[in-house]
């Protein structure tokens, strides 16, 4: 039994928490001199099975600006569950650092890290969950709109790892959801039905074109993640009518901003002149990677002193 606090999906965090993590996100940001050093002394793993560019980076430099010490891990280096096991794995990287971060396939892997260990998990993407990527989102979207509560994004294309994690913080920040996504590539069902369970408005609706009227943002992400590279030719047929171009954005009005994950395809899942026009705020979403992750990680290591002088 563990009691460190993880961060393997947004609604880890409570409502009250997650609003709490996005004043300091903002606070920080606006004035770097309020951030404190809790890792001053002190090392954190990023672990990656897949690639990375926003995530390693933003993720070193999170631990940079709080004092401490990142180490990058490539899968080639530690090969979880087959040059050793997770837990060995997770173990060992607790013995050294005070947070393991990973990027893997299989998100069992980890749960089976988190419950091995009794220092804080992150999930820096699985095949399940990107909340990382979503506390971003959340930030990017108040500086953009001011609020969140009763805000109206429209999420286009597959139902994947990006899109369930923007649901849950949907639901514990009070913005309104619509995702549209081809059959058979709708956003899991359980997780509908939790994210309802948190409050969250979520609408599903089939045509992209219906998804977007009044959305304030409209968001997409790859058809083809990191995994299912097999299904990239078949995939590009089925989605082919979810791409995020001039239309699709016209019908969601002149005032909506167009956001995404990244990395992105143009003349796939968005069209150049969406990305690279003026709607556009993927490269402020970028930049709070870093903003928003390091005021998680500020966070889960508050929880944990605050653990030790209990
Ligand atoms: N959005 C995101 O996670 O980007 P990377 O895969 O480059 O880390
Ligand atoms: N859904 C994508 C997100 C990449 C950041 C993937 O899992 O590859």
């Amino acid at each position: 039994m563990t009691t460190s606090r993880d961060f393997l999906e947004v609604d880890d965090l409570t409502h009250a928490e997650l609003s709490a993590l996005l004043d300091t996100m903002v606070e920080w940001k606006d004035d770097p001199r309020a951030i404190p050093k809790p890792l001053a002394g002190r090392g954190v793993a990023l672990v990656f099975e897949k690639p990375s560019a926003r995530t390693r980076n933003s993720g070193e430099m999170a631990v940079v600006g709080l004092g401490g010490h990142p180490i990058t891990i490539r899968h080639d280096e530690i090969s979880i569950d087959v040059r050793e096991s997770a837990e060995d794995v997770a173990r060992t990287l607790a013995a050294f650092h005070a947070i393991v971060a990973a990027r893997v396939f299989d998100h069992t892997v980890l749960e089976r890290m988190s419950a091995a260990v009794d220092i804080p998990i992150v999930n820096l993407l699985s095949d399940r969950a990107h909340p990382c990527q979503a506390l971003a989102d959340l930030l990017t979207i108040r500086e953009l709109l001011g609020s969140l509560e009763g805000r109206r994004v429209a999420y286009v294309g597959d139902g994947n790892n990006v899109a369930a994690s923007l649901a849950y913080g949907a639901a514990l920040t009070g913005l309104e959801l619509v995702v549209s996504s081809p059959a058979g590539y709708e956003l899991d069902e359980l997780v509908v039905d939790r994210a309802r369970n948190l409050g969250g408005v979520i609408e599903l609706v089939s045509d992209p074109l219906d998804a977007v009227v009044g959305a304030d943002i409209v968001y997409t992400d790859t058809w083809t993640s990191m995994g299912e590279e097999a299904e990239a030719d078949v995939r590009r047929e089925v989605f082919r009518g979810w791409q995020v171009d001039d239309v699709l954005m016209a019908a969601a009005g002149a005032d909506a901003r167009f956001l995404h994950c990244l990395p992105a395809h143009r003349g796939e899942e968005v069209a150049a002149s969406v990305i690279d026009g003026p709607a556009s705020a993927v490269w402020l979403q970028a930049a709070n990677r870093m903003h928003s992750k390091r005021a998680l990680f500020a966070f889960l290591m508050e929880d944990d002193f605050l653990k030790e002088e209990a």
